[in-house]
């Protein structure tokens, strides 16, 4: 086999074998396949497409690279739930308390955040103490017993699709489908789950922007899952704005807590228990989704899910008196205000923009190596739909930096106004299984 013949298969529009893919993902990640010959390949990828079974071969490709997790240790449905990324979301937090409540195992891997959507483990590192990385008898032991456990990504799993991201991402060879279930299938099938619970953001805060995009890409991973024996489901929810009212590290901790009060935001509620009850059912808790939401939302209630926080952080090295105590969170020294120059309603909102603002108030990160601020972000005050008065506060900043210009023009452009109120927006556009 010659790589040159592939990229050319590939170029014409041709379809590539199983033995086809495991030789050019075998021979990038060992070193024989240069970079330039798998650029041209992933370039032909984008504009050419793959189908479902190249897709699926390409998964296990990665999936094979490297270590595959084993929980056969666990007890129970191992549901692992993955969102493709936006601005605020602080989902998965929220659901591992929940769904220990529920009584499903939550053994979860979780990334940290890079550009301009946050990661689970920087979140939870807000927390004084919390640990993300526990060793295997530690994280097997804590979830047999306590039905919840979160440790950073393993560095072992799925070594070709790291090494073909930093690829992808120098190549403009990222927002290909293909690539992108791909890469994120292979990542959660690596990590041991049994069954998996997608949720894939659309609108302008997601890496797809349209719904038509967000559900080809569900569709596809529904499909590598179910062709790969995981049961499978996606759930396309609202980013054309953050979710709730928080983004930023701590900030997002707090609001996590104001959730599982059952004081959340409407939007933050409905997608958090839509995606818990998904993963009841499929973790074999209930059998149809609405007495899984029920059952969900009653937990929120009862101040149970709040509870189970508590025992979370604490099992993880935490300051368990954070939770009764947000304010002990870490509090940028600054705060800036940014107010409407006119009236009217807020029609849309650039979801990205606010992540980019949130970034360079020292949340994110621009790359890998950079260090964040725990305390730095954006607290929302408006939101589609709301209707604003001249020198009315659109958001919050918060920041130690001294020089916020790029951050407050990015977050003041990222809020457009109508003179007439936008029409509702839906918080769960699609189900697909
Ligand atoms: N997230 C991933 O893990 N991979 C992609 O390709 C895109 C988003």
């Amino acid at each position: 086999m010659r790589m040159v013949d592939l990229i050319n298969k590939k170029k014409n529009g041709e379809f590539l074998s199983g033995e086809e893919i495991n030789y050019i993902v075998r021979g990038y990640t060992e070193g024989q396949i240069p970079d330039y010959q798998m650029s041209a390949f992933l370039m032909a990828v984008c504009l050419k497409g793959m189908n479902r079974e190249e897709i699926s071969s390409l998964t296990s490709a990665f999936v094979d690279s490297g270590e595959r997790v084993d929980l056969s240790q666990i007890e129970g449905v191992k549901v692992d739930k993955h969102s493709s990324g936006g601005v605020g979301d602080k989902v998965s937090i929220a659901l591992i308390p929940i769904c220990a409540c529920i009584g499903i195992p939550v053994a979860k891997m979780s990334g940290r955040g890079l550009g301009h959507t946050g990661g689970t483990i920087d979140k939870l590192e807000a927390i004084p103490g919390f640990k993300t990385s526990l060793s295997r008898d530690e994280f097997i032991s804590n979830v047999n017993r306590y039905k919840m456990a979160i440790v950073g990504q393993s560095p072992s799993l799925t070594p070709a699709d790291k090494k073909i991201y930093a690829l992808r991402d120098v190549t403009a060879t990222v927002d290909s489908i293909p690539l992108i279930a791909s890469s994120i299938m292979s990542k959660k099938i690596a990590a041991g789950a049994d069954a998996i619970v997608l949720d894939v953001k659309v609108g302008s805060g997601a890496f797809m922007k349209s719904l038509p995009h967000a559900r080809e890409l569900a569709s596809t991973m529904v499909d590598i899952g179910k062709s790969l024996g995981r049961k499978t489901v996606a759930i396309i929810t609202d980013m054309s704005q953050p979710l709730g009212y928080e983004v930023g590290n701590a900030n997002e901790v707090r609001e996590v807590i104001s959730l599982l009060k059952g004081e959340g935001a409407e939007d933050l509620t409905v997608t958090t228990l839509t995606i818990a009850s998904y993963m009841a059912v499929l973790g074999g808790a209930f059998t149809d989704f609405d007495t899984a939401y029920r059952a969900a939302a009653d937990i929120l209630k009862s101040g149970r899910a709040v509870d189970k926080l508590k025992e979370f952080v604490t099992i993880q090295g935490g300051r368990a008196e954070t939770i009764d105590n947000p304010g002990m969170l870490s509090q940028a020294e600054f705060h800036i205000a940014i107010e409407s120059v006119r009236q009217g309603y807020v029609s849309s909102i650039d979801a990205e923009s606010i992540g980019v603002s949130s970034m360079l108030l020292g949340a994110g990160r621009r790359s890998k190596e950079d260090g964040i601020d725990y305390s730095a972000g954006i607290t929302m005050l408006k939101k589609i739909g709301d209707k604003v008065d001249k020198g009315e506060r659109l958001c919050i900043l918060h920041t130690n930096m001294e020089d916020t210009k790029q951050a407050e023009e990015k977050a003041r452009n990222s809020f457009c106004l109508s003179s007439s109120a936008p029409a509702p927006i839906k918080h769960i556009h699609e189900v697909i299984q």
